[in-house]
């Protein structure tokens, strides 16, 4: 049987630069809602030798995800899922973006939790504002909620969302989604710990990637305070991620790596930035 390899947001950035380094010795299956961009990122896959496939879904709506999941079991044995699909404040509603990052986390844990098999590991990612965005804005308590009644969690964090002024809240759903997908991947490590299945989040600061490019006027501001003066290669986080789904991370689990270029230790405060 093939080893499969699941990459959500596999047509750009960060998704793309992993499905060239995972797709050496996995089967690649890559996701996205836009069916041209995973098309050409096809191309770009096929042209470096790599046996790939593409797979349109909303991480969003859970019967697109069930559909994923189980079409990737047919293929092979899954090994690893890169859960990195997400919205970024320029990219929709604040409703959407919680849609997507928050409950697209919760409907990929759980669905792939159901195929997923010993030595696997998924990985979700998250986002430096998990981090620099302060704590009391994030409605930690109503984060249980995400495995009780999902209609309530949602209802719960965009009750936050909605105590901010409209323009800022795309950008307060980024990220108090964010810092859900952390606590998320953290407290689901028991469960799946249970099938022998890894999961993490890695939490990425600036790389340059099309999301960058577009918040690119609100994340340049925070190049000055990191230790290392510039934006992360989409490389240098790919292969991050490579790493922690291959086997030489097996002690792996319920943690989340920052890799910022050290942008959070500079105890840098978005709130008293320009
Ligand atoms: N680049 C950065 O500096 C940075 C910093 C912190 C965190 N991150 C996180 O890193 C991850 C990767 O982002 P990136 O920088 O590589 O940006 P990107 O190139 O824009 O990739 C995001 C991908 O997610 C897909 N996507 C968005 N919503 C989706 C949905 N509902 N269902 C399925 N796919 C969806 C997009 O494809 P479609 O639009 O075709 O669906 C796109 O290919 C994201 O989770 C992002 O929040 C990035």
């Amino acid at each position: 049987m093939k080893k499969v390899c699941v990459i959500t947001g596999g047509g750009s950035g960060m998704g793309l630069a992993v499905a060239k380094i995972l797709g050496k010795d996995n089967y690649i299956i890559i996701v996205g809602r836009t069916v041209k961009k995973l098309e050409n990122a096809l191309k770009e896959l096929e042209a470096e030798g790599i046996e790939a496939e593409a797979f349109a879904c909303d991480i969003s709506d859970r019967t697109s995800v069930d559909k994923l999941a189980a079409h990737a079991k047919e293929v092979g044995i899954i090994s690893s899922v890169i859960h990195a699909a997400g919205m970024s404040p320029h990219m929709g509603e604040a409703k959407t973006i919680m849609e997507a990052n928050a409950l697209g986390t919760i409907n990929m844990n759980e669905a792939f939790y159901e195929v997923m098999e010993e030595g696997a590991c998924i990985i979700d990612v998250s986002s430096m504002s998990a981090y620099l965005t302060p704590k009391f804005i994030m409605p930690m308590k109503g984060y249980k909620y995400s495995r009780i009644d999902k209609e309530l969690f949602m209802k719960k964090m965009m009750a936050r969302v909605n105590l901010f002024p409209k323009k800022q809240r795309s950008g307060v759903a980024y990220s108090i989604s964010k810092n859900f997908v952390i606590w998320y991947a953290k407290t689901d490590a028991a469960k799946f710990g249970q099938k022998g299945v890894r999961v993490l989040s890695i939490t990425p600061g600036s790389f340059k990637t099309p999301m960058a490019e577009l918040e690119k006027d609100d994340t340049d501001g925070f190049i000055e305070h990191c230790a290392i003066k510039r934006y992360g290669d989409v490389e240098e986080i790919a292969n991050l991620l490579a790493f922690c789904a291959s086997d030489k991370a097996s002690y792996l689990t319920g943690t989340d790596i920052l890799c910022d270029g050290g942008c959070v230790a500079s105890g840098v405060n978005p709130l008293k930035m320009k």
